[in-house]
């Protein structure tokens, strides 16, 4: 077994988060019998990275890791072996990476409604770990990211080897699998996550489960902009996407957080995803949203549905034992789908 997890539990020693042993033989054991017919290619990818003085700078909207490498084609070749490059952007050795998501724009609409400072903070549906880089800018402690994408994984493992040591860990888990010891977050977040799960309900049991009392939820996920309590379920596809289960309207998703029992629940941003933010590109070369948009009608999707709107949710944990009272316990392991 590798021990590629080795620094999380002492990167999480002295705060209040427990059960980050089991958490990270988990995650040793998820890793080395990971499933996919691509993965000795990327593994492949990731033996070809070359040596490089590790560094990071990470308050920029592209996290520049690693010194510059001798060779820049030969690096560009080897984290193309890599694609699709979802989240970032990111500098690797130098190589700027732009991904399909101007991920940058939403960490500008999320971070200044979170105090990380000196946070423990967990992040459910991580991707490949590029918002874990900019909450380290941002002053956490320490970021535990969970995704259960084995590409994003890879990709972590990637941008990991130019930033060296740093505590910023990506586990190639989902939600449902996050062992029952696990709790005492200061800070838990959920990005793009919620309208995937079938039982949205259950996700949010996890995640304050996982919160410390007195801690804060950070919630993004796609709403429907108009009042009131409505939820769309739509019928097949959205914007292309196959998963997405049900998209509600700020109104009902703070009912959601409420009956799950988070307080002071606050909607602090809504934004229109646009198509600066999401994009096909060099690193990305699937189609991305001008392709999922009316091309008469942009305010629609390709199915007739309002094109997507984001909310940014933040809540918190009620300090004391009341917190545990009255709230849905997690539930039984599920079915998850494809990322997007
Ligand atoms: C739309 S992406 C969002 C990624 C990133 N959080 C962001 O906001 O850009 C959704 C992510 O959730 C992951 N995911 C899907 N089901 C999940 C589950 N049950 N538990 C944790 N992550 C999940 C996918 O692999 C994917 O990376």
């Amino acid at each position: 077994m590798s021990d590629v997890y080795a620094a999380l539990a002492p990167a999480l020693a002295g705060s209040t988060v427990t059960g980050a042993a089991s958490l990270s033989a988990l995650a040793e054991h998820e890793l080395a019998t990971l499933g996919h017919g691509d993965l000795p290619r990327w593994q492949q990818a990731l033996a070809a990275l070359p040596a490089v003085v590790t560094r990071s700078e990470l308050d920029h909207g592209a996290p520049r890791l690693g010194a510059p490498a001798d060779d820049p084609g030969a690096l560009r070749d080897t984290l193309m072996r890599l694609h699709p490059w979802r989240k970032g952007p990111l500098c690797l050795g130098g190589v700027e990476i732009d991904t399909e998501w101007r991920s940058d724009f939403k960490w500008d609409r999320v971070a200044p409604h979170l105090d990380l400072d000196g946070h423990t903070v967990l992040d459910v549906g991580c991707g490949n770990g590029y918002f874990g880089w900019r909450m380290l800018g941002a002053g956490a402690k320490c970021v535990v990211g969970i995704d259960p994408t084995p590409l994003f994984v890879m990709q972590w493992r990637a941008q990991a080897h130019f930033a060296g040591n740093l505590p910023n860990f990506v586990l190639p888990l989902k939600d449902t699998q996050l062992p029952c010891d696990l709790a005492g977050f200061d800070t838990v977040c959920s990005m793009g996550v919620l309208y995937h799960r079938r039982d949205p309900a259950d996700h949010l049991a996890r995640l304050m489960a996982c919160l410390r009392p007195g801690g804060t939820l950070l919630l993004e996920t796609l709403v429907l902009d108009q009042p009131g309590e409505a939820v769309m379920v739509p019928e097949g596809r959205y914007a292309r996407m196959r998963n997405v289960w049900g998209v509600p309207t700020p109104g009902n998703l703070a009912g959601q957080l409420e009956q799950a029992g988070f307080i002071d629940v606050e909607c602090v941003d809504l934004a229109r995803t646009t198509v600066a933010e999401q994009r096909s590109t060099d690193w990305m070369r699937f189609e991305s949203l001008p392709e999922c948009l009316d091309p008469d009608d942009p305010s629609l999707t390709v199915e007739g549905h309002p094109a997507p709107v984001r909310a940014v949710m933040r809540a918190k944990r009620e300090q004391g034992e009341r917190a545990a009272v009255g709230r849905r316990q997690p539930g039984r392991a599920e079915q998850t789908t494809k990322n997007d």
